[in-house]
């Protein structure tokens, strides 16, 4: 499906944006092993989470969806069924590996396999932890991509540092760690998103973060559990969906935007510091907590913006934003440069190469190397055509920047939107004249 998007100002309104996908993904799979029914609510309908979804049935779990609402009857720890097939995990990097770790530790083989960019994307972070775990993993090319076949065993607790600071390595080695023998222990170089460390408590599994020391770096430890307690989960919106509106919201004059509902958990709320740092006229209001998660509402408007450098312990916090942040620094006085980013080059697409691409399309200077992308902001961007490659976050970025551009903007195979942020085209539309 090709898109085209005209020059847009005034973007205006009160909306609120679909629910988060990290928390959606974590909801089914925890409500699946817990004991009873778990509803949800604001369930994320994208190609992704309802991938975890058709996943879970395949392994025996009855979930029933209705508008936003899904409904899981959990089987508890021990009760799902070996699968009849591979399981299609799509497009969904979270999916696969989060639930590597729960399939390590069933009596059962089973294999997972997805779309052409998760046959492409490193497993070995998840299967060698696993592995030391006592896991069997295996895949055709020893473990390092899908498709992953694996042999459930009783699994040991193990200390485990992490060389990069991914939450979906540590979720796959916290589920594990739900069924081993004793303690696990692992240890993040900096602080990545707590989701599952917090669910897990709410449905009362013993665990503990540490605060992060000196340098940035915390353990958790999770204790071998019985059982998990069924939930009733309200979903708060995703930041992550969010910050392409903010940036409409800023980048577009005379513009303002309340976003309702809105997650604020603070490992993940790296983009609105950033923004900030860089003039953003963005406020928060209406704190409060959901199921141990901190929701808020935003409001942005307009904003005039100079160029930061950002690096270190706030990359994890904002690593699925810099698509959208490299947007609103093309258009930000100044410089900005974006260090510590080698993550981006094993993302749904290699960003770093997509970011730099789609910048030059829109007339943007921008330089890049191994871990790191240096932006020359200008006033005006020029409307071009994208192809996005599949890569949703590149499809939305480039679907703002053409609103602030000069000229229309075709983005080809937009459809891929739906794997995180369904009906953000038709949003767009009705928010801007
Ligand atoms: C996610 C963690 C991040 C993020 C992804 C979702 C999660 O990936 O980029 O979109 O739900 O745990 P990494 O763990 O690879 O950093």
């Amino acid at each position: 499906m090709k898109i085209n998007i005209s020059p847009k100002s005034h973007i205006r309104g009160s909306i609120t944006v679909p629910g988060d996908k990290s928390i959606s993904h974590r909801a089914v799979m925890l409500g699946s092993i817990a004991d009873g029914i778990t509803y949800i609510d604001g369930f994320l309908m994208g190609a992704d989470c309802l991938s975890t979804i058709a996943c879970f049935k395949e392994l025996g779990v009855s979930i029933d969806v209705s508008g936003q609402s899904v409904c899981v009857h959990g089987v508890d720890m021990h009760g799902l069924k070996p699968p009849t097939r591979p399981l299609d995990v799509g497009n969904s990097g979270t999916t696969i590996r989060l639930l590597s770790g729960i399939l390590a530790a069933q009596r059962f083989t089973a294999t997972l396999t997805g779309d052409a960019s998760i046959l492409s994307r490193p497993m070995m972070r998840v299967v060698a932890p696993l592995r030391q775990m006592g896991a069997e993993i295996d895949s055709p090319d020893g473990g390092v991509h899908a498709p992953l076949t694996i042999n459930g065993k009783p699994l040991h607790g193990i200390n485990y540092t992490m060389p990069v600071a991914s939450a979906q390595v540590k979720s796959a080695i916290l589920l594990a760690g739900l069924y081993a023998d004793g303690p696990t222990t692992i240890t993040e170089p900096y602080p990545s998103r707590d989701h599952t460390e917090l669910m897990l408590k709410a449905m009362g599994i013993r665990i503990l973060a540490d605060e992060p020391d000196f340098e940035g770096s915390r353990s958790i430890t999770i204790w071998p559990a019985q059982g998990l307690h069924c939930a009733h989960i309200n979903i708060p919106g995703d930041i992550s969906s969010a910050a392409f509106i903010i940036t409409a919201a800023m980048l577009c004059a005379e513009s303002h935007i309340t976003i309702q509902n809105v997650g604020i958990n603070p490992t993940r709320t790296g983009i609105l510091e950033a923004y900030k740092d860089m003039g953003a006229d963005i406020a928060i209001s209406n704190r409060r907590l959901w199921n141990m998660e901190q929701v808020a509402d935003i409001s942005v408007g307009t904003s005039h913006l100079h160029g930061v450098t950002i690096s270190g312990s706030i990359i994890p916090r904002l690593i699925d934003e810099i698509p959208i942040l490299a947007i609103a620094a093309s258009l930000a006085e100044g410089i900005t440069i974006i260090k510590d980013v080698q993550e981006l080059r094993v993302k749904e697409s290699d960003r770093i190469a997509a970011i730099s691409h789609m910048l030059r399309n829109f007339g943007v200077e921008a330089d890049t190397t191994d871990d790191s992308i240096t932006i020359k902001g200008k006033s005006r961007l020029k409307g071009c055509h994208i192809d996005p490659k599949g890569d949703h976050r590149i499809a939305m970025a480039a679907a703002i920047a053409g609103l602030a551009a000069d000229s229309n903007t075709s983005i080809e195979g937009a459809e891929c939107v739906e794997v995180s942020f369904p009906g953000f085209f038709e949003l767009l539309n009705s928010l801007g004249y």
